[in-house]
């Protein structure tokens, strides 16, 4: 891990030699098998690897989902369990989720309100985040009534509605066309800049890996492992036209001569 300006503070993920095995009927499967992660706090890695490598794996254990089977997990300093509870961690999946009977606004309060919490003085409003995501005058939209990319930026504000210290996001925008996709990823970094959260994302795509990371973690599959941990040296802001500089195309060759060997 390279060294960054917040020097030894504690990751805000420390994975330690993580094996995850799911055992059913048609036998045992090995979906993690010895992975090793550090991520520093306010660091953004992104999570790269042929389907069935345990990228969502991966995020269900630092989420407290699922119970490793053997290895340590540290989260913000603690037990992944008492991130969880505390609601440090934001999670944003492939498919927006919302209820379709509640107003964009209202699926942005809906975490507040199972937490039995209300907004603290401090914390962005639903109304403030969803201005943050881009959606300002929509507040009283249904979902129905929202593009794919509008309703997931409604499920990032929802995410972010607790203030997290780590948003775990799964895909979010492998659903969405290509110039969709280029604009939330630009919109995720501001969003990134400005909140100073920890963020850890998954996705199929190599050039949203390289966009978006400060590191490309690359996992191989069948057992899912660690197969090299990339550093992304590129300038900030990032901007998609970024894309066609040649750091990024040689950044993306590695990338893909990697991922063959997943
Ligand atoms: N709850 C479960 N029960 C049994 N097997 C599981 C379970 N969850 C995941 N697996 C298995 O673990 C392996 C890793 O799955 P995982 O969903 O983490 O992969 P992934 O990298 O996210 O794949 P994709 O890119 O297709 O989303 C797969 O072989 C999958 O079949
Ligand atoms: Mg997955």
């Amino acid at each position: 891990m390279a060294p960054t300006a917040a020097g030894d503070a504690t990751p805000a993920i420390t994975l330690d030699r993580i094996t995850v095995r799911f055992t059913t009927e048609r036998g045992t499967v090995t979906a993690l098998d010895g992975v090793d992660l550090s991520v520093q706090p306010g660091g953004f890695v992104t999570l790269l690897g042929p389907s069935g490598c345990g990228k969502s794996t991966l995020l269900r254990v630092v989420a407290d989902l699922i119970a490793p089977s053997s290895g340590s997990v540290r989260v913000l300093g603690g037990d992944a369990s008492v991130a969880r509870e505390r609601r440090d961690i934001g999670f944003v999946f492939q498919d927006a989720a919302l209820l379709p009977w509640r107003t964009a606004q209202q699926n942005v309060e809906l975490p507040l309100e199972v937490g039995g919490g209300r907004a603290q003085p401090g914390k962005r409003s639903p109304r403030e985040l969803l201005e943050l995501v881009g959606l300002a005058g929509w507040e009283n939209a249904y979902p129905h009534e929202l593009s794919g990319g509008m309703r997931q930026r409604v499920s990032i504000a929802r995410a972010l509605v607790n203030d997290p210290k780590l948003l775990l996001m799964d895909e979010p925008f492998g659903a969405l066309d290509e110039i969709t996709r280029d604009r939330l990823n630009e919109e995720l970094l501001r969003v990134w800049e400005e909140t100073g959260t920890t963020i850890l994302f998954v996705t199929h795509s190599i050039y949203e890996a390289a966009f978006l990371g400060q590191e490309v973690l690359l996992l191989a599959a069948r057992p899912g492992r660690v197969r090299e941990l990339v550093p992304v040296d590129l300038p900030a802001p990032r901007q998609i036209a970024m894309r066609e500089t040649r750091a990024f195309v040689e950044l993306v060759a590695h990338l893909r001569r990697v991922l063959e060997t997943c």
